[in-house]
């Protein structure tokens, strides 16, 4: 059997790496990167940590608008289905790479394999939205983290071959975190201390792309006393130098470049809070207890909720400053799986 995946994104790479691993081990697997991510710390540096296997094909799209990106995949991903002809075509989230990669699979009639299906932000204005209801309406086989999007994918009549497997990035951090206690050096690199400062990470369209939302999160990061790290996405650096924004004028903020995973990991579990728009850094401080921020007005990720685990704030000032400072002592459930995602999808495409 021969599994064609895409992958562009750096969120894509950490979420095949379990999966991957598992696959080859039974069957054939050929990768095509899309380039969509280039930089090499956010793609090649995944690639070397996780040891995810080197594309087969690698497209070179790069950055651009939606039409432009999305349809110089489309184009280049075609040729390639056509020659390979796949069994499956594998596709994994919500970017534009998975849009890409399902829709020209969809018209040749590769079966798709949809993993992390069934997520809804219920905001249409996402461009992640839009991908994922597209993504999974043409999809075979839809592999859902939790049962909230299989609730999801019903409410649209979508059940067939829909299975909640729980969550491979659940799976990818158990393999990773204590990989990352050896290996990680972020702390004193970085000049931190346990536990005594917070994560940033920000890089949503809907946060960086409005000149406001931006001044207000810097507003209340400006606010915040404890010291903060925020390894920045190339996307938001490049919208703050544009609109003339400096972090510097914020106080207590150590602003680094993207890190590689297992420093993401040590970032994380030492932090005190963890204040982001990811979403799977959402998840990531779900599985490691860590109370969470999260700067939007939604999330697809409503278990992360429950007692504060989470909390929502939109861009407002005094709403961030407010859930950062809230003292709170969540229970975390066993809600993303047991850390079996890759095995179980593994198995189950196996037996079709
Ligand atoms: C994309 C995904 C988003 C995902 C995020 C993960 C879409 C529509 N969005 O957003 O769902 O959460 O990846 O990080 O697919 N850039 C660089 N170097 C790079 C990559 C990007 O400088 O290696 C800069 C470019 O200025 C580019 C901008 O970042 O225009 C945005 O990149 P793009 O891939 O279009 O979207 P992301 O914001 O990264
Ligand atoms: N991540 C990382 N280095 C960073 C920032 C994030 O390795 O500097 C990891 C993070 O641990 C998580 C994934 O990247 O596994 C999340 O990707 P991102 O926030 O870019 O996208 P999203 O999940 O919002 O689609």
């Amino acid at each position: 059997m021969k599994i064609l995946t895409i992958l562009g994104a750096r969120p894509q790479f950490i979420k095949a790496a379990p999966v991957s691993r598992v696959l080859r081990k039974h069957m054939e697997e050929k990768i095509i990167h899309t380039g969509q991510h280039y930089d090499a710390n956010m793609s090649d540096i995944f690639f070397e940590e996780l040891h995810i296997p080197k594309p087969d094909y690698h497209l070179g799209v790069g950055s651009g608008n939606h039409g432009k990106q999305t349809g110089e995949m489309l184009a280049k991903i075609e040729e390639i289905v056509l020659n390979e002809q796949p069994d499956y075509l594998m596709v994994y989230g919500d970017t534009n790479s998975t849009l890409a990669g399902a829709l020209v699979a969809a018209k040749l009639h590769v079966p798709v394999i949809h993993i992390e299906a069934g997520l809804r932000s219920f905001n249409k204005k996402m461009p992640e939205e839009i991908n994922r209801i597209m993504t999974d309406h043409v999809s075979e086989y839809l592999f859902c983290p939790t049962d909230t999007a299989i609730e999801n994918l019903t409410t649209e009549n979508i059940t067939h071959n829909v299975f909640n497997i729980g969550d491979v990035m659940y799976d990818a951090v158990l393999y990773n975190r204590e990989l990352a206690k050896e290996k990680s050096n972020i702390l004193a690199e970085a000049g931190l201390t346990a536990k005594n400062y917070h994560l940033i990470t920000i890089h949503r369209a809907e946060n960086t792309d409005d000149i406001e939302n931006m001044k207000n999160i810097l507003d209340a990061f400006s606010k915040i006393e404890e010291v903060k790290v925020w390894p920045i996405h190339p996307r938001t650096k490049h919208k703050l130098a544009d609109y003339g924004l400096n972090l510097g004028d914020v106080p207590n903020l150590k602003v680094i470049d993207p890190v590689g995973y297992l420093d993401m990991l040590t970032l994380e579990a030492n932090a005190k809070k963890i204040v982001t728009d990811s979403g799977g850094v959402q998840k990531e401080a779900y599985f490691m207890k860590v109370p969470c921020v999260t700067i939007r007005e939604q999330t697809e990720w409503v278990e992360t909720l429950s007692g504060d685990a989470n909390i929502l704030t939109g861009t407002d000032t005094e709403k961030i400053l407010a859930a950062v400072q809230k003292e709170v002592n969540p229970e975390y459930k066993e809600v993303f799986g047991d850390g079996q995602a890759s095995e179980k999808i593994v198995d189950l495409i196996s037996k079709k």
